[in-house]
C-alpha cells in the first residue's frame, strides 16, 4: 500500500499496528532530544488546499522528529492562485523528487487521484466530506490510552455528520476494531442508510438524552458550516439547545465518559466551554497524539513497498524505534 487515503482501506490488523507504532513515538516527547533518525534524507511536502492549524502543524512537527526535511505550499502565496491545477501542482513537487506529499484538499477524492498519478507516498490531511484517516487514527489512540480497549464500547459521534470526514474515518477505524457506534443530530445532518454502511451496525438517535445514556466516548464534532449549502437547521440557538453538549447532558453518560473534539471548536454552539475545559475533556491530549500518529504513519509508509499488507511479517526483524534512536 504506498498511500493511505482513508481507514476504510485498511484492516482491523493494519490500523493495530498503526496505533502500536504510534506508542514508542510518543515515547519520544518526554525525552530531551524528541528525534530519531528513521527518515533521514526523506522530504515530507505539506500541501494544504484548505485552512488548517492542527494537521498541518502536527505532520510538519512529526516530519521533522523522525529527521525527514520538509517542504510547506502557502496556499496565498503559490501559483495555485495563478490557476495552476491540482495535479500540475503535485507533479511540480515530484519533479523535485519529494517523498511524501501530505494533502488536504476540499474535493473528495482528491488524494486518491494523486495518488494514482505520482510515485510518492500521498497521504490523506482531509479530502472533502471523504476521509480524515490520521484523525480518526488518533481519535482512536486517544480512546485505547484511556480505556485500554475499544472493542465493546459505546462511542456516541454527535452533530455534523453529513459533512464530516473525521465522522468517516472514525466509524470504518472503530467499527473494525469492534466498538458500538451511535451517531445523534439533526436527521437533515444524518447520512440516509447510515444504519449498514460501516459493516457493523451504526445506531442512529435524534435525540441527545437517548444517544448518550451508557456512553463510554462522545465525539462532537464542528458543525462544518463551510461544506453546507443551505439550512440545515432553523438556527444556532436551536441547534444548540437540541445538540450542544454540555454539563448537565454529559452526566447522562457513565461517569468515566471521556469526551473528543478534533477541533477547532466552535464553543457555545456544539460544545460549552465548560465541557471542552473540564477534566473529562481529551481535547489537548488529541492534540498530542496526532503528532505520535503522524509519526507512526510516516514511517510505516516509508518502506519501498509502502504500508505491509502482511502485519505479522513486518513485525519480525524490525528494530523498535526507541533502538533506532539509541
Ligand atoms: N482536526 C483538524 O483537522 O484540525 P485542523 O483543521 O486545525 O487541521
Amino acid at each position: 500500500m504506498k498511500d493511505l487515503i482513508g481507514l476504510e482501506h485498511l484492516s482491523g490488523a493494519q490500523i493495530e499496528h498503526i496505533l502500536e507504532t504510534a506508542r514508542p513515538m510518543k515515547s519520544l516527547f518526554t525525552r530531551s532530544i524528541k528525534k530519531v533518525p528513521v527518515l533521514r534524507g526523506k522530504t515530507v511536502a505539506l500541501v494544504f488546499f484548505e485552512a488548517s492549524t492542527r494537521t498541518r502543524s502536527s505532520f510538519e512537527l512529526a516530519a521533522k522528529r523522525l529527521s525527514a526535511d520538509t517542504l510547506n505550499l502557502a496556499m496565498s502565496t503559490s501559483s495555485v492562485t495563478k490557476g495552476e491545477s491540482l495535479l500540475d501542482t503535485m507533479k511540480t513537487f515530484e519533479a523535485m523528487k519529494v517523498d511524501f506529499m501530505v494533502l488536504r484538499h476540499s474535493s473528495s477524492g482528491a488524494t486518491e487521484l494523486v495518488g494514482r498519478d505520482t510515485k510518492a507516498h500521498v497521504i490523506n490531511a482531509g479530502d472533502g466530506s471523504h476521509e480524515h484517516p490520521t484523525q480518526g487514527l488518533l481519535d482512536i489512540f486517544t480512546i485505547l490510552e484511556k480505556k485500554k480497549r475499544v472493542d465493546g464500547l459505546n462511542v456516541v459521534i454527535v452533530g455534523d455528520i453529513l459533512h464530516s470526514r473525521v465522522a468517516r474515518s472514525n466509524f470504518w477505524g472503530l467499527a473494525k476494531l469492534g466498538a458500538h457506534i451511535t451517531v445523534c443530530g439533526p436527521a437533515t445532518l444524518i447520512p440516509k442508510g447510515i444504519e449498514d454502511v460501516f459493516g457493523r451496525k451504526v445506531r442512529v438517535c435524534y435525540k441527545m438524552e437517548e444517544a448518550l445514556k451508557d456512553a463510554d466516548v462522545i465525539n462532537v464534532l464542528r458543525l462544518q458550516r463551510e461544506r453546507q449549502e443551505g439550512d440545515f437547521f432553523p438556527s444556532l440557538r436551536e441547534y444548540t439547545e437540541l445538540y450542544g453538549l454540555n454539563s448537565e447532558r454529559l452526566r447522562l453518560a457513565k461517569p468515566d465518559c471521556l469526551v473528543l473534539h478534533p477541533g477547532p471548536m466552535n464553543r457555545g454552539i456544539e460544545i460549552s466551554s465548560e465541557v471542552a475545559d473540564g477534566p473529562r475533556s481529551m481535547i489537548l491530549e488529541q492534540v498530542t497524539n496526532g503528532i505520535a500518529i503522524r509519526m507512526a504513519v510516516l514511517y510505516l509508509f516509508s518502506g519501498p513497498n509502502g504500508f505491509p499488507a502482511n502485519i505479522s511479517a513486518a513485525k519480525k526483524g524490525k528494530k523498535s524505534l526507541l533502538e533506532i534512536g539509541n
